[in-house]
């Protein structure tokens, strides 16, 4: 099975998270992607959605489902993502697709957080897939080398400007072991308007997709 089947598999099992909800959260990604053409699907057994990005709010939009502002709706009932890592303690690493601040704003609204991710993403410890750190633009430069103190090898994501008018620096080779430490540390930086751990924001459901099936924990 390829990856992506994996991850078509897993969105297929969240729908079960989905039915009988007023309003849905939905993250960003492929794996989300596939959510959506699933939520297509059964467009009478929830109102609507709130998005955590422009790619998601036309690809739902695309689907025929109402999407809503989260200033208009309060709190969400569940919130649906995919992960760059998750580790045993449902801590995560997001931001991949550059949407990190958004689905963390979403992820906090929310009641419930079902993460959905291919088993590729499950690791012991969190901090080989590159940590995304969105900053101000004009602070790049020094969030950079704040970056460089904790460790990290940073590298500007060169191109790519987030929903918000902002931009990303990608940073390696940490080790993350405390990531509640590490979210406010790096959280702390003059110029970080958010980083892609999510330890306070963490996942309250885990659903994996492997060849075996749909594990949930
Ligand atoms: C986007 C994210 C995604 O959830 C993460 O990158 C996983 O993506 P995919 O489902 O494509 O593997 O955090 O900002």
């Amino acid at each position: 099975m390829t990856q992506d089947e994996l991850k078509k598999k897993v969105a297929e099992a969240a729908l079960e998270y989905v039915k009988d909800v007023a309003i849905v959260g939905v993250g960003t990604g492929s794996t989300v992607n596939h959510l959506i053409d699933f939520m297509a699907g059964i467009k009478g057994q929830f109102e609507g959605a709130v998005s955590s990005s422009e790619g998601t709010t036309q690809r739902l939009k695309a689907a025929g489902i109402p999407v809503f502002d989260l200033n208009a709706v309060g709190e969400v009932e569940v919130y649906i993502d995919g992960a760059d890592e998750i580790n045993p303690q449902k801590e995560l690493i997001k931001g991949g697709g550059g949407a990190l601040t958004r689905e963390k704003i979403v992820a906090a609204a929310s009641k419930q957080f079902v993460c959905i991710a291919d088993e590729t993403k499950s690791v012991d410890v969190l901090g080989k897939f590159p940590l995304p750190v969105e900053v101000i633009p004009m602070s790049r430069s020094y969030v950079a080398r704040e970056m460089v103190k904790l460790g990290g090898q940073p590298v500007w994501r060169e191109n790519f400007i987030t929903d918000n008018g902002n931009e990303i620096i990608d940073v390696h080779n940490l080790k993350i072991l405390d990531p509640k430490n590490m979210e406010e540390t790096v959280n702390n930086i003059v110029g970080v308007v958010c980083n892609g751990v999510f330890s306070y924001q963490k996942a309250d459901v885990i659903l994996l997709g492997s060849a075996n099936g749909v594990t949930t924990s």
